[in-house]
């Protein structure tokens, strides 16, 4: 993984060296562990004539003056901090990673004046510096030409002084975790397709052995004679194979039934017979980005040793072209015996979905299935690049995912699903097909999904515009986001532990 700065919370007491930066409410001036820093006179100095108001967000900074022992004093904007919420904290965070440069010792003064920030403030801050901090740049190989461009693209030790550091530090265990779950998803997001293809993919899903998951890779062997034709139809166009992983974390007590969440992973969509334009192509690199957020997830969750048993599958295929690959018009017959016309080929990822969404209900019989999938452009019309679109059979568990989603802001738009759309895949060949017409095709793509998920509570999101490609933000400026893993981390903690 790309390397990311060192994190440690302790008291406060005036820095010596380094960087530093403080925190002052928009109605309080400096507190007193910034006041007692040399060059703070010089920083206040600043704020009138930087019209520094401490608004949130906003950022002040002085290089220290000579005879100071300091680097820079940098004044983070905290706002009204009774006001802050989890998200917020998280952004501060970001907003302090992205000016800390090159700077090798950071310490971070939460002290505010009229205010005591929690040790779960501090380790949502914490957190937002690791998740800003993260850049995707193994593959280059002069890294020190850009690196003063604004952001950090070294790893910094960041101290954090607060009050209860013992609190903060507790707090911040289980959200390293979490962290560390979103960047593993943002790496294999990113990762190019030449080097992670569906065997490779499945070897970082068995790695997680080492967290104590249980991992067990299927190959075209045993898919085969499961039965599961409608995936494998989807790799018979690359030389690279297909794997399923099924990845056990039992955190929780042995007799409750799982929860699962079930990843699309094509590793790489040419879009088979029915070919991609050239032109973004290579986005498709990304296609993997449900597959991503349950491995991510699952990594967060055994990190963190969560009280629950959940369940993660991911279907890994290739979706190349060759002289093997499937033709439009062919028919195949997926796990659950249903059949279906593959009238595109590019509607692939409901193919993978379809056994591998019959394949957890047959085996685990969760209490529900949440399926990620970058699954069709059309979801991207319908809500940009802001919210995944949200499909559900049953509402409390759409209620539930809804409120993860504003919580982490990895926000969720509920869709329709109905019969009038259901039967638009009805196919005269057989028991279906993998397109319907023109119109609402995220809905069509949802609807194909239902049609594997029985009666299980089930929800489908389609995370195309979410997963890759998303306007940056303060926690994330890379081009995989890693959606999802905060997002249901959220949803297992809030409503399936304990
Ligand atoms: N992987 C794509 C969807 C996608 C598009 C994800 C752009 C991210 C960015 C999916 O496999 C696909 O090709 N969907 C088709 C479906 C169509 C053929 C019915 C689409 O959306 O055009
Ligand atoms: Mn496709
Ligand atoms: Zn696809």
């Amino acid at each position: 993984m790309t390397s990311r700065p060192s994190i440690a919370f302790a008291k406060f007491a005036a820095p010596k060296k380094g960087s530093v930066f403080v925190l002052p409410a928009d109605d309080g001036g400096l507190g007193e562990t910034a006041k007692a820093c040399d060059p703070a006179k010089t920083l206040e100095r600043a704020f009138p004539i930087a019209e520094f108001t401490a608004k949130l967000g906003s950022v002040v900074e002085i290089l220290a003056p000579e005879g100071t022992s300091l680097d820079r004093l940098v004044a983070v904007g905290a706002g009204k901090v009774s006001g802050l919420d989890e998200y917020a904290w998280m952004k501060l965070g970001g907003t302090i990673a992205a000016s800390l440069r090159k700077a090798t010792d950071v310490a971070v003064v939460l002290e505010i004046v009229g205010a005591s920030p929690s040790g779960k403030d501090a380790a949502n801050l914490a957190a937002g510096i690791l998740l800003r901090s993260y850049v995707f740049d193994k593959y280059k190989t002069k890294k020190d030409k850009d690196d003063t461009k604004g952001d950090a693209k070294r790893p910094a030790k960041v101290t954090i002084l607060t009050a209860d550091p013992a609190a903060a530090k507790k707090a911040f265990a289980d959200m390293e975790a979490v962290v560390d779950g979103v960047l593993l998803a943002r790496d294999l997001v990113n990762e190019p397709a030449n080097v992670l293809g569906p065997v490779e993919f499945a070897a970082q899903a068995k790695a997680l052995e080492a967290l104590g998951v249980k991992v067990e890779i299927l190959a075209e062997k045993e898919m085969k004679k499961l039965g599961m034709g409608s995936l494998l139809g989807v790799a018979q166009g690359s030389p690279r194979g297909a794997r399923m992983a099924v990845m056990q974390w039992n955190g929780g007590k042995a007799k409750d039934s799982p929860v699962a969440f079930v990843g699309k992973g094509v590793t790489f969509d040419t879009g088979g017979n029915s070919i991609k334009p050239a032109s973004g192509m290579e986005d498709m690199k990304g296609d993997m980005g449900g597959a991503a957020a349950v491995t991510g997830l699952m990594h967060a969750l055994a990190a963190r040793k969560a009280k629950a048993n959940v369940v993660g599958i991911i279907g890994l295929v290739e979706n190349a072209v060759d002289g093997h690959a499937q033709r439009p018009g062919d028919i195949v017959t997926s796990m659950s015996g249903q059949t279906i016309e593959v009238l595109n080929t590019d509607a692939e990822g409901r193919l993978v979905l379809a056994d591998a969404l019959w394949y957890c209900n047959d085996r685990f019989q969760p209490k529900f299935m949440v399926n990620l999938a970058t699954l069709t452009g059309a979801i991207m019309v319908a809500l940009g690049q802001h919210y995944a679109g949200l499909f559900s059979n049953n509402d409390e568990l759409a209620e539930r995912l809804t409120a993860a989603g504003q919580a982490t802001q990895e926000r969720l738009w509920r869709m329709p699903l109905g019969a009038e759309y259901d039967k638009l895949i009805d196919s005269k060949n057989a028991d279906m097909k993998n397109i319907g017409g023109r119109y609402g095709g995220a809905i069509i793509a949802a609807q194909f999904l239902q049609r594997f998920v029985k009666d299980t509570p089930w929800a489908h999101l389609d995370i195309a515009g979410t997963a890759m490609g998303s306007p940056s933000n303060e926690i994330n400026q890379s081009w995989g986001s890693g959606f999802g893993v905060r997002l249901l981390d959220r949803l297992v903690r809030d409503n399936y532990e304990g």
